[in-house]
């Protein structure tokens, strides 16, 4: 129980074809709400933090109230580092005690990818934490824009990538799609099973907010084994506070960081449905 590595959580999700929430959290009320949910629903979790929020929050501190919510938490609970692109901000967080972190190098060159996800991977894994990485264009997602096929990476190339960085995790990109609504897009899940087919690692689904609850349930199916939400736990707690102004405009920062966090802990439980991950914590 309590503070794990992600890896611990995402094999036996993988195991029992279920996706773990990577919730990204950014101040009291958002890690409030993914634990008190993830306790109430029984279920295991990975809360990141994303390396841009370095820049607007203080990391440290935050890492360290996490670190204590976590090892009191009744579920397994990882603490992972969300789309770091430099070799600082892993060195932060491990420093921090994070169980996990994600080097993103998808913007490289992939051999530039390979040898720096590599010496993380061999850093990480040497304090035992886990490593999750990422490569460029896989494409799980449909249409795909004009000429980005010839780009598209070849399966024999994620296999070679996952073999000789060791990482523990692959992240599938929502193809420039991170955020707000996509109910345009379409996911290839049968690209995503022969992907998996290919890996023995589980597959990571960025780009998870708003996604149609189906997409889900056919992802997990088809090998995705955690499903990143950021976007909407911002949105909803801006949602939140604005219609609670509108109706209350004297309500107290206090009562309002109260309303913010019940709308992120219904979104949360509304994720974790959507995740079959309820009642899985060891
Ligand atoms: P959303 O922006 O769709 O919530 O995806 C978040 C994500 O993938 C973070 O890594």
């Amino acid at each position: 129980m309590a503070l794990v590595s992600m890896r611990e959580i995402l094999n036996d999700a993988q195991k029992r074809k279920y996706a773990v929430g990577g919730f990204n959290v950014f101040n009291f009320e958002t890690l409030g709400a993914v634990g008190e949910v993830a306790e109430e629903l029984k279920a295991p979790i990975v809360l990141g933090v994303a390396e841009r929020l370095f820049k607007f929050v203080d990391v440290e501190t935050l890492s360290a109230a996490i670190l204590c919510a976590a090892k009191k938490s009744a579920v397994p609970v990882a603490l992972h580092l969300d789309h770091a692109h430099t070799y600082e901000g892993v060195m932060k967080a491990i420093r921090w005690g994070f169980t996990s972190v994600m080097f993103d190098g998808s913007a490289m060159s992939l051999t530039d990818n390979l040898k720096r996800t590599k010496e993380i991977s061999n850093i990480a894994h040497s304090l035992g934490i886990s490593v999750e990485g990422e490569l460029g264009y896989i494409n799980c997602y449909r249409p795909s824009e004009a000429g980005d096929d010839e780009n598209l990476i070849k399966l024999d190339i994620v296999a070679d990538f996952v073999a000789k960085t060791k990482i523990d995790a692959l992240a599938i990109a929502a193809n420039r799609n991170h955020g707000a609504c996509k109910n345009e897009i379409q996911l290839d899940f049968a690209r995503l099973s022969q992907l998996s087919s290919q890996i023995s690692i589980p597959l990571v689904m960025h780009g998870g907010s708003k996604l149609r609850k189906e997409d889900y349930r056919d992802a997990i199916q088809a090998g995705i084994s955690k499903i990143n939400i950021a976007t909407d736990m911002s949105l909803v707690a801006a949602e939140k506070l604005k219609s609670e102004l509108t109706t209350s405009p004297n309500a107290n920062y206090v009562h309002l960081m109260s309303v913010v966090k019940k709308g992120v802990k219904d979104s949360v439980r509304k994720y974790m449905l959507y995740f079959d991950c309820i009642s899985k914590a060891m």
